[in-house]
């Protein structure tokens, strides 16, 4: 954080979620990274009661009191605003002021953008002489801003990976525990690279495909007598024969497959046995495409371009629905992968993908 007499400036970056899809929610495990991309909040506290929000990806800047309540502003500033509307919520006071948005991180591409700007805001708020909160407290205030004023029913991986982040790791996040744990990843040690491939089809997670993920974990788990289907995962997949419907079985199947793969995947990375976290990728790609159906034909191209050319593994990441495939891929083949991806793209008619090297950065700071 920086403060300048009286101007707090605080950065969070996206995150890119390794492997781990919508386990969040379900009491599981993921292994994300953050992104080199930040999104920086500016504060100028001025005393008063409103906000004024002003964005260099936004045409207007937007006001409101900072006694807001949700429904009052939407779009991309609602995620401002349900920071404010979560910090009063919980006691703490906000001044009015100005706040100045620069986003890094690009809206929509599945690289928690949303949470990017929650995170920054929060700590350029906190930062103005807010109270002192630990960085789980901050998740949970971001998070509330998410669920409660934005309406987008998500879990907490966003926040805990852009607050927990350090430079050179992954973080394994249990949910059940809400525990952090780094897991060095260093692909450039093993003479790999991760291809982060930006499909530039947007994705939003108000919309009602999340929500009715979510709902079918929870009838799954529901009919199987349990809180969460973590109370499942030591279990065999047979055990959950037990769930009536073919549809929630199947989503319940994949929360199962991949808390295991997650944990593989650590295990493989400990060992630098980069073929195996690869081959781990793809199949949790494949789970999210068959068993959880959140992907899309755009998307199973490029993961299975990339594958094909020679990558390592290949899988979508984020909500779903859109947004971004990363690809772990031998140094030697990025030009193949990248050559390749971009021609199956343009052949199938879709929009020009932006594809770069990426590493894992820190987390949210000054
Ligand atoms: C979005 C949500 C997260 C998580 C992922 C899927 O990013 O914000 O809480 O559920 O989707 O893993």
């Amino acid at each position: 954080m920086t403060v300048t007499a009286n101007i707090v400036r605080y950065s969070a970056p996206g995150r890119i979620n390794l492997i781990g899809e919508h386990t969040d929610y379900n009491a599981g495990f993921a292994l994300p990274i953050a992104l080199p991309e930040r999104t920086i909040a500016v504060f100028h506290p001025a005393g008063g009661d409103t906000l004024v929000v002003r964005s260099d990806r936004a045409e207007h800047s937007v006001s409101f009191p900072v006694t807001t309540q949700p429904g009052d502003v939407t779009g991309w500033a609602a995620y401002v605003a349900g920071v404010v509307w979560a910090l009063r919520g919980a006691g703490h006071p906000v001044p009015g002021g100005a706040l100045l948005i620069s986003g890094g991180v690009e809206m929509g591409s599945g690289l928690a953008s949303s949470a990017a700007l929650e995170c920054a805001v929060l700590g350029a708020i906190l930062g103005a002489g807010g109270p002192p909160l630990d960085r789980m407290e901050q998740a949970h205030l971001a998070r509330r801003a998410e669920n409660e004023y934005v309406g987008a029913p998500t879990g907490l991986l966003d926040q805990l990976a852009i607050l927990f982040a350090e430079p050179g790791c992954a973080q394994l996040i249990d949910f059940r525990h809400l525990s952090t744990a780094p897991v060095v990843f260093d692909p450039d040690a093993h003479g790999a690279a991760l291809l982060l491939i930006n499909s530039h089809a947007p994705h939003r997670h108000a919309g009602g495909e999340y929500a009715a993920r979510r709902a079918s974990c929870e009838r799954a788990a529901a009919a199987l007598g349990v809180s969460s289907l973590r109370d499942v995962q030591g279990h065999d997949v047979t055990a959950l024969d037990a769930v009536p419907d073919a549809t929630d079985r199947r989503r319940a199947r994949h929360i199962l497959t991949e808390n295991r793969r997650v944990l593989d995947t650590v295990r493989a990375l400990e060992r630098s046995r980069l073929h195996e976290v690869g081959a781990l990728l793809s199949e949790s790609h494949a789970s999210m495409r068959d068993d959880f159906a959140i992907t899309t034909e755009h998307l199973d191209l490029i993961a299975d371009t990339a594958v094909r050319a020679g990558a390592l593994g290949a899988r979508m990441t984020g909500g779903g629905f859109g947004g971004c495939v990363i690809a772990l891929v031998d140094a030697t083949d990025v030009d193949t992968v990248t050559d390749a991806v971009r021609t199956a793209t343009r052949r199938a008619g879709h929009p020009e993908p932006s594809i770069s090297r990426t590493y894992p950065g820190r987390g949210a700071g000054g």
